[in-house]
């Protein structure tokens, strides 16, 4: 299925010509789909600057931060939890996108079913109020940054905000769904009209990755 891989870091350890050890580089992964995918709702230009300007900058940014650091080769994740400025800025910020990538899909859209419905009707008891608490989250968040619906440690379900790359996992939440409310996610399509691109947002949401991430550790 499509839309279904997950934020990854390329990190294991390589032999070079000389037989020294070398930290492979932090990539860019793949889009889960073709950049033109998500049209109507979000455009091809949009993902170009979305993906192929901003996701990329992050990575090769991150890769000169963490050169000769104590985070070379390290995860995304391990960076994200240990790391402070501009290198967690960055790495956040990789990890982050990869996840909204795989939280939208061509394919998505419409309301939840299977395990996923089960989820949102025990927490916020349907699928109206869950879209509506989670579209005033994301319409609310003040500046740049993240609406996440998050498992708690103790299994239950929140919506909640992050300011520019902030992240869940740094305070042990699993985050199951993203909405990127950073400027740079809708101005191209909806100008500065973000409820009309988190309107839109609800056409992509990809139920099979919230699910997936709900059954996973
Ligand atoms: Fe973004």
């Amino acid at each position: 299925m499509r839309g279904m891989r997950k934020p990854q870091a390329a990190r294991t350890e390589t032999i070079g010509m000389e037989g020294e050890k070398h930290a492979m580089a932090i990539e860019l992964p793949e889009l889960p789909y073709p950049k033109d995918a998500l049209a109507p709702h979000i455009s091809a230009e949009t993902i170009d600057f979305h993906y192929g300007a901003h996701h990329a900058t992050y990575v090769k940014n991150l890769n000169n931060l963490v050169r000769d650091t104590e985070f070379a080769g390290a995860s995304l994740e391990d960076i994200i939890c240990k790391a402070k400025g501009g290198i967690f800025n960055n790495a956040a910020q990789i990890w982050n996108h990869t996840f909204y990538w795989n939280s939208l899909s061509p394919d998505g859209g419409g309301e939840p079913t299977g395990a996923a419905k089960t989820a949102i009707d025990q927490a916020y008891g349907s699928f109206a109020k869950f879209k509506e608490d989670f579209s005033g989250k994301a319409a609310t968040l003040f500046g740049s940054g993240w609406c996440w619906l998050i498992k708690n440690p103790d299994g239950s379900l929140s919506i909640e905000q992050t300011q520019n790359a902030g992240n869940p996992i740094t305070e042990g939440k699993k985050p199951l769904l993203t909405c990127d409310v950073w400027e740079h996610a809708y101005y191209i399509d909806y100008r500065n009209a973000r409820p009309k691109y988190i309107e839109a947002f609800w056409n992509l949401v990809n139920w099979s990755f919230l699910a997936s991430n709900l059954g996973s550790k």
